[in-house]
């Protein structure tokens, strides 16, 4: 690959900053300065910008637990984002695989594979993702089953699809969605006339937020097949 891409492409720097660098001498390829921005390199070669070494991102999967108060967006002109949060070399290639809601806290999967990402929100796909819902009101046996039957939301088509949904001590429920429409789960929670207060993603597909991760911590996914 060219010089010049593979030193945009380590450190997201846009092409012509990374030509600049380059054709100031900052580059060194397998020790050897190379000043000639067409010049094809060995992507595995040893590249050192600065006498910094710099790699190419490939695929980056991570598990992050999302505090409440930051958006999951990768930039935003007035608040804090969950990318704030991933201290990565690779960091500007990342985008979030769905989106909590600024209040909501819990497990968000940050990746760089846009295949990846689409097939874990494809609606096609019918992932599961696990909530954590504090309510204003005791959840009623009656709503519970209205809420795993599918209820009807403002503005949407059909009926919700079946949920499976758990009465917790403490006005606290468990749902399990396999949808992911704008805040669904509060919507489906004033659908049967109660409140979500507290808002926690505890699972999506096969991965579990970890126990000992604390809120703003991030660890890369080991396994990243989709079942
Ligand atoms: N449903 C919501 O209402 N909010 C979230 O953040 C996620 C799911």
């Amino acid at each position: 690959m060219r010089i010049d891409q593979f030193v945009s492409q380590a450190t997201g720097m846009p092409r012509s900053e990374a030509q600049k660098v380059i054709r100031r001498g900052q580059v060194l390829v397998d020790g050897n300065i190379i000043t000639k921005t067409s010049t094809h390199i060995d992507p595995a070669a040893v590249v050192l910008l600065d006498d910094a070494p710099i790699t190419l991102p490939g695929n980056i999967y991570l598990m992050l637990h999302k505090p409440a108060g930051v958006v999951s967006a990768t930039e935003d002109p007035a608040h804090r984002t969950v990318l704030d949060l991933i201290d990565h070399p690779h960091r500007h290639t990342l985008h979030v695989v769905g989106r909590l809601d600024k209040d909501t806290t819990g497990l968000l999967l940050i990746t760089n594979d846009g295949e990846w990402s689409h097939r874990l929100m494809s609606p096609k796909h019918h992932v599961p993702k696990t909530y954590l819902a504090t309510l204003a009101e005791p959840l009623t046996q009656a709503a519970a089953q209205q809420l795993r039957a599918g209820v009807q939301l403002h503005g949407e088509k059909g009926l919700t699809r079946p949920a499976e949904v758990e009465i917790l001590p403490a006005q606290q429920a468990r749902i399990t969605i396999r949808e992911g429409k704008y805040h669904q789960v509060k919507r489906m929670f004033a659908a049967v006339g109660n409140r979500v207060e507290g808002l926690h993603r505890e699972r999506v597909g096969d991965w579990v937020l970890d126990a000992d991760l604390q809120p703003g911590e991030w660890r890369e996914l080991m396994d990243v097949h989709i079942s």
